[in-house]
């Protein structure tokens, strides 16, 4: 079922978020060129028509097809994610949207994680359904659910490579193995995981997905998102959908991110070092039933997020032992991180799902969940781990 050459990817992660996707206009400028048109302009009405009956890979029609820019950020982000292909969208749940709607169909099966961020469940729970769709959830982390859910009739599966916010991870070899002994299409959210840590399709996804709002941008500037999988399918099912439901990114957007892929790599190194630092200040503290790190042993699937990832990642999450008037107390008395709801930045966010984030589920399933309301997300910035262990000891002692 993956069709990827997964030999395709020559060089270093790094060098291609560097030069991957790389195209110079005629002035050879160093930094990529910002084309922020959404037209293009055709020397006789016989070359539009052509265009419009076949453009080739470097011809242009419309920036809600394609544009130069997004071209390069597409081309990049495939090359450092090992995916022949991407389309790159509005936003992360443009390409959650995208990449499900665009190949399901009225009576097709999808089996999904039930850990999920609460916009991607809105997709799964409320539109799928709506258009005659059937969706199964499971317990992501429990193989033997996806091995019961998954039927010959199954489409394709669906989950968070590692979920929001209580950071459970979903093991992406075994369930693929899974879902293509069935003929489905694995389609990983892979926000949490970062390009950087991700082997994804390596290990069998089929389509990947990201939020680029997150780590790819990293400064909370834009919003964007990209869909990535084999060039037969992302031109064949994932573009057409796109380019005539209007999700596409907008060439400025596209720009940004095509820079902050340059200097992803530092900065998910430095957050995911962060991230550990944090946790592991934290762990055992009075207040904190339980400090959630993937890179911590503590962690119930340490020994996945290593083979999966390497790394643990560049969140954690506490969960205070006070409810949400010790989380309440503790966010109101950070001094350096900030309360917001984006993650992935260089400065320090802090979440309180249950009352956020993750209000639309509902309780009893953000208790199955472990989202209860003493849990706080934190997301790892770039700023001096220790003057952030300062500010959470002290927010802390508010608690
Ligand atoms: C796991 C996950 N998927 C998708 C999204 C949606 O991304 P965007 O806000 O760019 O639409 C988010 C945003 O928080 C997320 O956490």
């Amino acid at each position: 079922m993956n069709k990827h050459d997964t030999t395709k990817r020559a060089r270093d992660k790094r060098t291609e978020a560097v030069h991957g996707g790389t195209r110079r206009s005629q002035y050879g400028e160093v930094s990529e060129a910002l084309f922020l048109t959404q037209g293009f302009v055709y020397d006789t009405a016989e070359a539009a028509e052509a265009r419009f009956l076949g453009a080739g890979p470097d011809e242009f029609i419309y920036a809600r097809y394609g544009n130069p820019t997004v071209a390069m950020f597409e081309d990049r982000i495939a090359a450092l994610e090992g995916a022949e292909d991407a389309f790159a969208t509005a936003s992360g749940m443009a390409a959650v949207n995208g990449a499900l709607v665009s190949m399901l169909r009225a009576g097709d099966h999808v089996v999904s994680a039930r850990a999920l961020f609460g916009s991607c469940l809105y997709i799964l729970e409320e539109v799928l359904t709506r258009y005659g769709v059937e969706v199964t959830f499971v317990d992501g982390a429990d193989l033997d659910q996806w091995r019961d859910a998954i039927r010959p009739d199954t489409k394709a599966v669906f989950f968070e490579s590692m979920s929001n916010p209580v950071l459970e991870l979903v093991d992406i070899e075994a369930v693929a193995k899974l879902a293509h002994a069935q003929g489905a299409t694995v389609v990983v959210d892979n926000v949490f995981s970062t390009p950087t840590w991700s082997r994804a399709i390596e290990q069998g996804a089929d389509l990947v997905v990201y939020s680029a709002t997150k780590h790819i941008d990293g400064q909370g500037r834009c919003l964007g998102g990209v869909i990535l999988g084999t060039r037969e399918h992302i031109r064949g099912v994932v573009e057409p959908y796109m380019k005539h439901t209007g999700g596409s990114l907008s060439p400025f957007n596209a720009w940004v991110m095509l820079k902050g892929l340059e200097t992803l790599d530092l900065r998910v190194r430095a957050q995911t070092a962060c991230a550990k630092a944090i946790a592991e200040a934290l762990e055992g503290h009075d207040a904190i039933a339980r400090v959630i790190h993937p890179g911590l042993p503590s962690h119930p699937q340490h020994d996945l997020a290593m083979r999966q990832l390497g790394a643990g990642g560049t969140m954690l999450a506490l969960d205070l032992k006070g409810g949400k008037p010790a989380a309440f107390a503790f966010l109101n008395a950070l001094q350096i991180a900030v309360i917001s709801n984006n993650l992935g930045d260089a400065k320090t966010i802090v979440t309180h799902p249950a009352t956020t984030t993750h209000q639309r589920l509902k309780p009893e399933v953000r208790a199955t969940l472990g989202i209860g309301d003493g849990v706080v997300r934190i997301s790892a910035g770039l700023e001096a781990p220790e003057d952030l262990i300062a500010d959470f000891l002290q927010a802390l002692d508010a608690v």
